[in-house]
């Protein structure tokens, strides 16, 4: 397997680690502190071309692939995770499922918003009673005249009052189970739709995370996404390639960790030497360098599957799995080798550490991606 980046690559990945050292490391303790949204910020992404990077240039997007897009998650996630994550729901969640299952209709309409970063969007499968068990919905579509009426409620939906554009799933024949399951776009503003209350989380603070509620809310057919029936597979072969994201995420939470506390090892001094010089530190750097150069190893497996062509279920979800539990253990070592000021704010690798958890339950738990791995293996 070559992973020789390309100078196109290499320029993406530099673009992204200067944008994340000038733009978000100086506000991002305060914005985690404040929970505050990175709304500025994600403007700004949006203009540089990072909210559609896979989408065609037609719909407004980069034209670019899951590579670049790995790379550029890896170095934003070093610094800002909460950042990351409203690029990766954006980018491979809602950009990636409209540009392939969307009609042209929805695209020109929806999509090149989306990807140049003029709207924000959100994807909406979780609810209540159906997190890791996604094919209990328990919201329903009811199919009325020329549209659907949506009632039910979602939860810990990632940009939840930020977004403009929601992909929501809901339920249209319950007798049908999965098979009945319909995606739909839905729009910020729409009469019933309402935004409940934020989420006062462990990390990732800075995005905002909400439980959503629909009281009969009219939705036009056009807006279904696919034929009838298509919306669990939408949703699975959709968070497929949002694993990959959510992969690099952690690997990039991990690097951080990593950087910062190799960093530190070199220049603080223990017993008449740098701390680096001791075997306990040395060797919980030797482990974590070579844990995350593994975790790499994955992701890019698994971005290079995804561009050619290959099934990428199985690599995307080993992916996240490793680079996810790297990132865990990763930053809670980088927190012991920070020693006292590793649980100060103000050496940001306590928030890594905090940040890093979420890798290992969003966008399907770590027991649900062994679920995928095992069934994928045996079923070889
Ligand atoms: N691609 C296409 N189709 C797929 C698929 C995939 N990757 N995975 C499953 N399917 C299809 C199956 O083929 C099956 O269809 P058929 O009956 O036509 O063959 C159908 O989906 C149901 O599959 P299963 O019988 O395997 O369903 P299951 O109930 O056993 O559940 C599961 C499978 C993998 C556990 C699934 O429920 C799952 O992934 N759960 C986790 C959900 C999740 O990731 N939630 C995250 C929320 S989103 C989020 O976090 C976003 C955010 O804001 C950050």
């Amino acid at each position: 397997m070559d992973f020789t980046l390309s100078e196109e690559q290499l320029m993406i990945q530099q673009a992204a680690r200067d944008f994340a050292q000038n733009e978000l490391l100086p506000g991002v303790i305060e914005r985690d502190e404040e929970q505050r949204f990175p709304k500025e910020e994600i403007k700004k992404l949006g203009e540089l071309g990072f909210m559609g990077m896979m989408v065609d240039p037609k719909y407004g997007g980069s034209g670019l692939d899951t590579m670049s897009y790995v790379l550029a998650m890896e170095e934003l996630s070093k610094i800002d995770a909460s950042t990351s994550v409203v690029v990766s729901v954006n980018n491979s969640l809602v950009c990636w499922g409209l540009d392939t299952f969307g009609s042209e209709a929805q695209k020109e309409k929806y999509l090149t918003r989306l990807a140049s970063g003029e709207a924000i969007g959100a994807f909406c499968l979780s609810e209540p009673e159906a997190g890791s068990d996604a094919t209990s919905q328990k919201t329903t579509a009811i199919e009325k005249d020329d549209h659907y009426v949506i009632n039910g409620t979602k939860n810990w939906i990632t940009s939840g009052s930020s977004a403009e554009i929601y992909l929501v799933i809901a339920q249209t024949h319950i007798d049908k189970k999965h098979k009945g399951i319909n995606a739909f776009i839905l729009e910020k503003g729409m009469p019933g739709f309402e935004i409940g209350p934020k989420e006062n989380k462990l990390g990732i603070r800075g995005s905002d995370t909400h439980s959503l509620l629909f009281n009969d809310v009219k939705v036009p057919k056009e807006n279904r996404i696919g034929e009838d029936g298509f919306g669990f597979k939408f949703a699975m072969k959709t968070l497929s390639g949002g694993r990959i994201g959510i992969a690099a995420q952690a690997l990039g939470i991990a690097a951080g960790a990593y950087e910062l506390a190799l960093k530190y090892s070199k220049e603080r001094k223990a017993f008449g030497t740098e701390i680096c010089n001791h075997q306990a530190i040395a060797f919980k750097l030797a482990d974590m360098h070579t844990e995350i150069e593994a975790a790499r190893l994955l992701v890019y497996k698994a971005a290079m599957d995804k561009d050619t062509g290959k099934n990428y279920d199985l690599s995307g979800a080993m992916a996240k799995l490793y680079a996810s539990k790297v990132a865990m253990e990763t930053s809670v070592e980088a927190v012991q080798i920070f020693g006292g000021n590793g649980f100060v704010k103000d050496y940001h690798v306590e928030r890594l550490m905090r940040d890093a958890k979420i890798t290992q339950i969003y966008e399907g738990t770590s027991e649900i991606q062994k679920i995928v791995i095992s069934r994928s293996i045996i079923t070889q």
